[in-house]
């Protein structure tokens, strides 16, 4: 019997419990929110912080009663948790610090691009200066992205045309960063603006080998039509071929190859990166490049992948802490996935609508052929309550991607309370407009 260990208690972390279960293990959850779906398929849990302090202290691991352990987050990554459940025997599917930095660091992880001469490079320039920061944008005439260098769930992140307009209004919101240390630091990287559509690439890796998964588009707008703050994620889509409407085989192979050489490099580092790696990339005239690597999971991406995983995840978990992945062959349906989130009212702006009771019929939505998976949610009395993050998602699956888009809007209809969704996502018009973009960037170039 495998027990395995839990970090995490977001959409993501529902969608890995649900794997591990399906995959025979005894789950020991650690959350700071109740997650009702999460409580349901745990042995046990423990409500508590996800920080070092709190779960060494807990019986399982003072006892090893676990197996090995899966953390969801990137923050306990990014604070070293793998390295303490290993220094205490426990296993963990998930970077130690000295490499999930390729997350913490957006520096570090250009830095080892550039050393290691790894393709689907960008132009990128750190400050720690007001003043140097100023000097060069007044001279940098190409539109530019300005960056905290290290992590704000992609909310520190801005676009010249997008979020900000002129070269004065970037060079205002450089000092801020400095100013108010946003990310943690008072460090800033300015890159050049890259143009194309935006898709995810994970892989599990054992530091040596790795194993693709389906591609993925995510939304981080807030709103329709891409437009309002940037989230982390209100839904994402893929295909039942693995690949995205804009995107081709050879795209795939080209955006593997750039995270197997990332792979290659952090061994090269003495970094070895186990568990499972995110590429966001952009791809672009030239092709695939990156925009960030994270080192874990995306939410919402790990409920696109992991329910049409055909491989047993508790096999592939094994693969990757004995260093076998090489010998185990990885598989997915060829199932088209749209995976649509419900936020509290209000999500992305400073206010959102926090600690009011959503409904959500279970039965309904199984009936509908959907998965329902909760997130930032807390269960009290009986009652799922909102808090400021997003709340639960629902999983469409289907042979294509219009079957699933509709069971995901049909499922959508079994929960209330003051909420939000966009409906716009994975709809066959958003997906032409995509289609037609790409194709007009290809021909440009
Ligand atoms: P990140 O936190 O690095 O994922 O950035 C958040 C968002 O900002 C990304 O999803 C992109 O939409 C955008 N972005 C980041 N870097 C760039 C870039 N160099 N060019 C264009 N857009 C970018
Ligand atoms: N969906 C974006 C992320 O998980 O980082």
């Amino acid at each position: 019997m495998n027990k395995v260990l839990l970090i995490g208690s977001g959409g993501r972390e529902h969608a890995i419990a649900h794997a591990l279960k399906r995959g025979g293990a005894k789950i020991y959850a650690v959350m700071p929110h109740k997650n009702p779906g999460i409580a349901k398929l745990s042995q046990d849990y423990a409500v508590g912080p996800l920080s070092i302090g709190f779960v060494k202290d807990l019986e399982w691991v003072k006892f090893r009663e676990v197996d090995f352990a899966v953390i969801g987050p990137e923050a306990p990554l990014i604070e070293g948790m793998a390295d303490m459940l290993e220094e205490k025997g426990i296993p963990v599917v998930g970077p130690r610090k000295n490499a999930a930095i390729i997350e913490g660091s957006k520096e570090f992880m250009r830095e080892l691009m550039k050393k290691h001469g790894i393709g689907g490079f960008v132009d990128y320039y750190v400050f720690n200066s007001a003043k140097k920061v100023e000097e060069f944008l007044r001279e940098y005439d190409k539109p530019f992205v300005i960056k905290p260098v290290g992590v704000t769930g992609g909310k520190g992140v801005r676009v010249m045309g997008d979020h900000f307009q002129s070269k004065e209004e970037g060079i205002k919101y450089a000092k801020e960063v400095m100013e108010k240390k946003i990310g943690g630091t008072s460090r800033v990287i300015i890159e050049e603006k890259m143009v194309g559509e935006e898709y995810t690439l994970q892989v599990f890796t054992d530091g040596n080998d790795l194993k693709g998964m389906p591609l993925v588009q995510d939304f981080k707008r807030a709103y329709e039509g891409d437009k309002g703050p940037n989230t982390g994620g209100m839904g994402s889509y893929s295909l039942e071929n693995h690949l995205l409407p804009f995107l081709t085989g050879e795209d795939y192979a080209r955006s593997m190859k750039i995270l197997e050489d990332v792979i290659a490099a952090m061994r090269r580092e003495g970094r070895t990166y186990k568990g499972i790696m995110y590429g966001q990339f952009m791809l672009t005239a030239e092709g695939p490049k990156i925009i960030e690597i994270n080192c874990r999971f995306g939410d919402p991406e790990a409920m696109n992948v992991l329910p049409i995983m055909k491989t047993n995840f508790v096999d592939v978990a094994w693969s990757i802490l004995e260093n076998k992945l090489k010998d185990i062959v990885v598989e997915f349906e060829n199932k088209a996935t749209v995976v649509k989130y419900v936020v509290p009212e209000g999500y992305g702006t400073p206010n959102p609508a926090k600690n009011e009771v959503i409904k959500v019929n279970e039965e309904r939505i199984k009936k509908e052929g959907a998965l329902l998976y909760y997130a930032s949610v807390d269960e009290r009395g009986g009652e799922i309550y909102t808090t400021t993050s997003r709340s639960l998602a629902v999983v469409g699956i289907g042979n294509n991607l219009e079957e699933a888009e509709k069971t995901a809007e049909r499922a959508l209809r079994h929960i209330s309370g003051k909420i939000y969704m966009r409906h716009d996502i994975a709809k066959r018009e958003m997906i032409e407009a995509k289609i037609k973009r790409m194709k007009n960037l290809r021909k440009g170039s």
